[in-house]
């Protein structure tokens, strides 16, 4: 045993996670720099690509040792760069193919109305040189081993039969009609900044605490152990506490780690932040049906 401290954030590089145990952990879900000129206190996120690719390449080994036999890794990450357009989500794919992990899938968070869409047309208007906006960054899902969730703390995820349905559809997004009076809805998924929400983490990069927390409650039990290799902020760990899952944390700055910490102390453990909605009856069955493991078939 190596002698893991579970609800920690090590102030530690991710590369080596000498503390946590081979095989143990059943969800990793992070978010790593983006090699996009962030200005991190102790990261240089402007690499030449190559390198760039290299350092995650490091990451994912270490993530790829720790995940327990079924242990899923999710990874948000955006594609970057115009010219040329660096598809880093089809990189680092195919990085986790390489270590022999299988994909499960891909989400596209639609990051909706919160998105600052950048005014770089390119020509607009014009078919000379228009410029695609990105609006959406991705979830990429993968598994050790096996498809099957072989080891677990727990027997129940907590999941609403409604969030399971709408969940695990590969799209995120935020329909109006589920905008509830308060402005909150159950599945608001904004991105974070400090213009925007004077409560939101001095962070450069947080992303919402709904990712994770979804991502918790699909694929993890209650009492099961998540790891995110990039905790910055701490959200990953928030998100853990309000699911009743344990974390493991990495994280190099210690600002951050210091950041992550106060937020920690703040919360105040109980229901989880939006609770989950009811299903009427007749819709049960409908979710039921619709939460079957069979492939669609067309
Ligand atoms: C995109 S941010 C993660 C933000 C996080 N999801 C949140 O909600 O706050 C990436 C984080 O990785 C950290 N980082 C960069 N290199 C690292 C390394 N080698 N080991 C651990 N953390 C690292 C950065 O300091 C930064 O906080």
């Amino acid at each position: 045993m190596r002698g893991v401290e579970l609800d920690k954030i090590y102030c530690a590089d991710c590369r080596a996670m000498r503390e946590v145990d081979d095989d143990s952990v059943q969800l990793i879900v992070t978010s790593p720099p983006y090699n996009v000129g962030k200005e991190y206190t102790q990261h240089r996120d402007a690499m030449e690509l190559r390198e760039y690719l290299a350092f995650l390449k490091q990451v994912w080994q270490e993530c790829t040792r720790v995940l327990c036999r079924g242990g899923r890794l999710a990874v948000n990450i955006a594609n970057t760069g115009r010219k040329p357009y660096v598809p880093l989500s089809a990189y680092i794919a195919e990085q986790l193919f390489d270590l022999g992990l299988l994909m499960r899938g891909e989400i596209i968070w639609d990051k909706g109305p919160s998105v600052g869409i950048s005014t770089a047309w390119g020509s607009f208007a014009r078919a000379s040189n228009p410029t695609l906006r990105d609006v959406h960054e991705y979830i990429l899902i993968f598994c050790k081993e096996s498809y099957k969730l072989e080891q677990t703390h727990g027997k129940e995820s907590g999941i609403a039969n409604l969030e399971f349905v709408e969940w695990t559809k590969s799209v995120w997004h935020q329909p109006e009609d589920q905008i509830t009076d308060a402005g909150k809805t159950m599945w608001r998924f904004d991105t974070l900044s400090k213009k925007r929400d004077r409560n939101a983490p001095d962070h450069p990069a947080p992303f919402p605490i709904d990712l994770p927390m979804r991502l918790m409650l699909i694929y993890t039990n209650i009492g099961d152990i998540v790891l995110d290799p990039f905790m910055g902020s701490g959200t990953t760990a928030l998100a853990a506490k309000l699911t009743h899952r344990h974390f493991i944390g990495y994280e190099i700055s210690q600002k951050y780690c210091q950041i992550a910490e106060e937020r920690l102390q703040k919360f105040v453990p109980g229901e989880r932040l939006v609770p989950p909605p009811k299903l009427k009856k007749t819709r049960v069955k409908k979710s039921r049906r619709a939460a079957g493991e069979e492939s669609p078939t067309r």
